[in-house]
């Protein structure tokens, strides 16, 4: 089912709740990796070009005590978007109340308020991440229309995604159409030879997308922690390596169910410990020593990928293959990222998480067809599951006419 876009609505002069997901990354009082925020401008620019008043709702973290108030504030993100942007953004430290109402109230076409972040309303009883009622109401009373651009946030069925959709006319985001189109379509109708790189520290995390996966694409290559519950479900030694003991029957069932799409790493980067001036050597996989642990794919398993990803339509990645954090242990994720960057008449996706954070900071920022914003709500989307932030976007209503650039 199609969903209203951002042209769909009429928001000039009106006033726009947008949700977006700016659950960015901050240390030291910093943000240190702005992505999602950058992501988010398009629809920010779209709405003030279209004289709308824009008030922007996130979540930041998760907050349990007053403690966590002190660290999740949305104000340090409401500076960098205002840097970004190069306009005023107006920070309002609270999630309701007068002081809220009053700053909307004199907002004007064009002028920019971000709340507070949503979650300090689960201090009191959850309110946000339980959907309150009370306080859907609430926010959704604040304005005429809704705006969802919060992909990440999409898997959660909250009072500031789900409970403002179902009160007020609401419309996809670009970037939540953007997740979508290639996330959603890939998922459910992907071109053929589809070829998927699954990675990460553990196969638990990722049981029904690699079960999805298996079932819609040509070759699921695994590489990461996980390759080493699969390589000791079939009885190889594994040496020290992380393993996920309780998965075994699990992983040798879904080898066996794929009858030839899941390929292992055939060589491996090992060190003698887990750290990153570790001494480290390349091996033969069934080489590994009992006090050695597997920290990346060797250059012979690159090559194997490659072949494999050769004439390949669509790609979908998620999770790294090594312990790219750690200099000596990037070099397998970072040949995936050139293999993809390199397949120039393919759909590549990355599904969000770790590598995409990998490929951004390895430079592959616009190297790919799509990056996703997402961590669990790509993993979702690649599950097939619905995602309840989608569904509760209006669907799209089909105006009959025949003309493909019609303005009905
Ligand atoms: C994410 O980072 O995956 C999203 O912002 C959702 O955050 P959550 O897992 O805290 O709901």
């Amino acid at each position: 089912m199609k969903k209203k876009v951002l042209e769909d609505l009429h928001v000039s002069g009106k006033k726009v709740l947008v949700r977006v997901d700016f659950n960015v990354p901050i240390k030291d009082g910093s943000i240190t990796d702005d992505n999602r925020i950058i992501q988010a401008l398009p629809t920010i620019k779209f709405l003030i070009e279209e004289d709308a008043k824009v008030i922007l709702f996130s979540h930041l973290g998760r907050i349990k005590t007053e403690e966590d108030k002190k660290t999740n504030s949305l104000e340090v993100v409401s500076k960098r978007l205002a840097e970004l942007l190069d306009m005023e953004v107006t920070f309002v430290p609270v999630t309701r109340g007068e002081k809220l109402e009053k700053a909307i109230n004199k907002m004007k076409p064009k002028d920019i308020v971000m709340v507070e972040n949503t979650r300090f309303e689960d201090l009191d009883g959850k309110k946000e991440s339980k959907n309150d009622p009370e306080l859907g109401e609430y926010w959704a009373s604040l304005g005429d229309v809704f705006v969802n651009d919060a992909f990440g946030t999409a898997h959660r069925s909250h009072a500031s995604n789900v409970g403002i959709a179902s009160r007020l006319e609401t419309a996809a985001g670009y970037l939540m159409e953007k997740e979508i189109r290639y996330i959603g379509s890939t998922v459910e109708n992907p071109e053929k030879p589809f070829v998927a790189i699954l990675g990460g520290a553990k196969v638990s995390d990722k049981i029904g997308v690699i079960e999805n996966l298996l079932k819609i694409s040509d070759k699921v290559l695994i590489g990461g922690g996980m390759a080493y519950t699969f390589m000791k479900s079939l009885g190889y030694n594994i040496g020290d390596s992380i393993v996920e003991n309780d998965k075994l029957d699990l992983a040798k069932s879904l080898i066996e169910k794929a009858k030839g799409k899941l390929i292992l790493p055939v060589d491996l980067v090992v060190a003698d410990e887990f750290s990153e001036d570790a001494n480290f050597r390349v091996i033969k996989y069934k080489d590994i020593k009992p006090y050695e642990t597997g920290m990346d794919i060797g250059p012979k398993t690159v090559k194997q990928f490659k072949k494999h990803l050769k004439g390949a339509k669509t790609v979908v990645w998620n999770g790294p293959v090594g312990v790219f954090e750690f200099e000596n242990f990037a070099k397998g994720t970072k040949a995936v990222c050139e293999i993809l960057a390199n397949m120039k008449n393919a759909k590549t996706i990355i599904g969000g998480g770790d590598s995409a954070a990998a490929a951004i900071q390895m430079g592959y920022r616009d190297d790919f067809t799509h990056i996703s914003t997402g961590g669990g709500a790509s993993l979702q989307f690649l599950e097939g599951k619905e995602l309840p932030g989608i569904e509760s976007i209006d669907d799209s209503v089909d105006c009959g006419c025949d003309d493909s650039n019609c303005d009905c």
